[in-house]
């Protein structure tokens, strides 16, 4: 196990461009840990990884983690992030999704058994596919239609999951963060994911698309949240996975109303078909992350979407202040 205490620690970040990965990278070097962040920038942005720019802790590397990667010098930890994440994206490039969660995955796991380093993979409620059991506990074994479209994302997982635990089982350090919905800052212009797309549509005063009646239930975490859980797991000695999660969960209908109040717009609501395979309900059992980590969300739903609205718009001044 790392000490608490980051400081003096040397951590890869693979993802470190995209929106959790660069949150992630910041916290780590407030911390004092040194980051050497990989990249191969296909959904990600350097721009994400501005304020770290020229920080002598910091080190940005553009790279495949599909390919074996030499790291050069003492590794602690590995924070494997790489993977397309948003549904537009795993769907557009769905090899390369494939390839990060197997691929990807193998190779990170063996540089953490080779410099003896502890390894945390970024999996994701989708690996309880659309749940029969709610809320989904992490003993709850999934509900994934293997040959669906949306496969390529959590089959892809579930993959990285069974790389991990067999790492564990030969005596390499792990940690599983299973990551629900997370929102906030540096989503990408184009991310399909509901508060972005809601937030985009909202403010340029198009109609809201949402899928199906709007009834299906999301649940969803700000991400300087979800980054205290990654930082906190990293440090627990613990391999079992742990659901980190926003436990408040509203439907996307009244996602859809809320983010259109907030941006003080009068678009019209659009239902539109719901996508093959969409998890009709989703809400974490948070027990394992509240006992194991002593985790809970900090940021409330209307406090961290007025924090994304204000960085969407450009309001870098409220985003300091909120971050
Ligand atoms: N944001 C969420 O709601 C959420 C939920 C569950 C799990 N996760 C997991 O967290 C991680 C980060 O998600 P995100 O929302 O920040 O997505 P993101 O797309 O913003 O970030 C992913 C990053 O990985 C990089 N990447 C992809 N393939 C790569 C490869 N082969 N080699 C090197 N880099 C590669 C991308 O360029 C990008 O910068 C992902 O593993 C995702 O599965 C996120």
């Amino acid at each position: 196990m790392i000490s608490n205490d980051l400081a003096h620690t040397r951590i890869v970040v693979t993802g470190a461009a995209g929106f959790v990965g660069s949150h992630l990278c910041e916290r780590l070097v407030r911390a004092g840990a040194c980051v050497l962040g990989l990249d191969d920038l296909s959904t990600g942005r350097h721009s994400n990884l501005a304020s770290l720019d020229d920080h002598p802790s910091f080190e940005f590397r553009h790279c495949d983690v599909t390919v074996p990667h030499p790291v050069r010098g003492t590794v602690d930890a590995i924070m494997h992030l790489a993977s397309p994440a948003a549904p537009g994206d795993y769907l557009a490039m769905p090899l390369a999704t494939l390839r990060a969660g197997s691929l990807g995955t193998l190779n990170m796991a063996e540089v953490a058994r080779d410099k003896a380093a502890i390894l945390l993979l970024a999996s994701t409620s989708e690996v309880y596919g659309d749940p029969l059991e709610h809320p989904q506990s992490e003993s709850y074994l999934g509900n994934v239609n293997p040959i669906g479209p949306r496969s390529v994302y959590d089959e892809a997982k579930r993959f990285s999951e069974a790389v991990t635990a067999q790492f564990a089982r030969m005596g390499v350090r792990t940690a599983i963060a299973r990551i629900f919905n997370t929102y906030g800052p540096r989503m990408s212009d184009v991310d399909s994911r509901v508060v972005p797309t809601f937030i985009r549509q909202a403010c340029a005063g198009q109609a809201l698309t949402v899928a199906g009646d709007g009834s299906q239930t999301r649940s969803l975490c700000y991400v300087d949240d979800t980054v205290d859980g990654l930082t906190r797991l990293l440090t627990a000695g613990f391999a079992d996975p742990v659901n980190i999660g926003g436990t408040h969960e509203a439907t996307v209908l009244e996602l859809a109303e809320m983010i259109r109040a907030l941006c003080g717009s009068s678009s019209p609501i659009e239902f539109v078909d719901l996508p093959q395979d969409d998890p009709l309900r989703r809400r974490p059992d948070t027990t394992r992350a509240v006992r194991v980590l002593g985790w809970e969300p900090q940021v409330g739903l209307a406090e961290g979407l007025a924090r994304t609205l204000a960085w969407e718009r450009g309001d870098a001044a409220v985003t300091a202040v909120a971050r």
